[in-house]
């Protein structure tokens, strides 16, 4: 996710060979997450993930890894753990029974991005963990089923914001989502909180994710001393889901759903 920082600058319109291109990036991203699911298990660390998406992005995929090297961004995707909201790094902590993790991927393949993250449950669930992993995936969806031209970013995020708050849990607000395709992050910011009728007008060619991140306890966060792994300041579980998307004349295409994934 990017943050709220950013000078402005226009949204880019992508052409349908452009969203072509992303079609393909976004399949990759999610074939990767598709991959680590099978791995997830207490025991595992965060760095055998993610080398395992390393080599099926280098060798299988003859694609690039968007993370590697971002802003000095010392991996190749994100893995967040339990408090952890985003980018965490992965490193040789193992993840054990109980644990929620995101894992956020993101391809370049042929100069075109895709940017995709999930939530894993290891081992036996808890009560907690299921629950804020089931809020947040819920945020993504009321997002993403509210996309087709003439809606407003502000209505996205309102909805997103209603639906965590009328389950008692918080939206962080400083890192949002973002346009995404020709670029890792674009215009627009896309907040997942909001006023309706408020902010950018969707237009069929616009491409951004969908990422709330969303907490259990309060909206608080800090980023720690590693200068990129971002947690509750309340220590309570945090939880995000992400999709690219490219808004189209009557609605919208998911370029990252993966196969089999249910629309809720
Ligand atoms: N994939 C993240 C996003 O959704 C960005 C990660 S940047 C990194 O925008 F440097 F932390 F990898
Ligand atoms: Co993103
Ligand atoms: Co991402």
């Amino acid at each position: 996710m990017s943050d709220q920082s950013n000078p402005t600058s226009n949204v880019i319109i992508k052409t349908p060979s452009q969203i072509a291109g992303m079609r393909v990036a976004g399949k990759m991203a999610a074939d990767v997450l598709v991959m680590l699911s099978e791995h997830i298990k207490p025991g595992i660390t965060t760095d055998e993930l993610d080398r395992l998406a390393y080599n099926m992005i280098v060798n299988e995929q003859q694609a690039v890894p968007a993370c590697l090297n971002y802003k000095g961004f010392p991996r190749s995707i994100c893995t967040s753990i339990n408090h952890q909201v985003c980018h965490g790094i992965p490193g040789d902590k193992k993840l054990k029974d109980g644990d929620i993790v995101n894992i956020d991927v993101t391809v370049i393949k042929d100069g075109f991005f895709g940017d995709t993250s999930m939530m894993f449950e290891v081992g036996k669930p808890t009560i907690r963990g299921s629950r804020i992993c089931k809020i947040a995936h819920e945020c993504l969806w009321v997002g993403i089923n509210l996309v087709k031209p003439g809606v407003t970013l502000g209505d996205i995020g309102y909805a997103i914001q209603r639906h965590a708050e009328r389950n008692h849990c918080s939206v962080v607000e400083e890192y949002c989502g973002h346009g995404v395709g020709l670029a890792f992050h674009e215009e627009p910011h896309v907040m997942h909180y909001g006023r309706q009728g408020e902010g950018l007008v969707l237009q069929p060619g616009m491409t951004f994710t969908i990422e709330p991140m969303i907490n259990l306890g309060k909206k608080d966060i800090k980023v720690l001393p590693d200068g990129w792994t971002v947690v509750t300041k309340d220590r309570t579980l945090s939880a995000q889901w992400e999709h690219t998307l490219a808004v189209t004349e009557t609605g919208v295409e998911i370029l990252t759903l993966r196969p089999g994934e249910a629309r809720l």
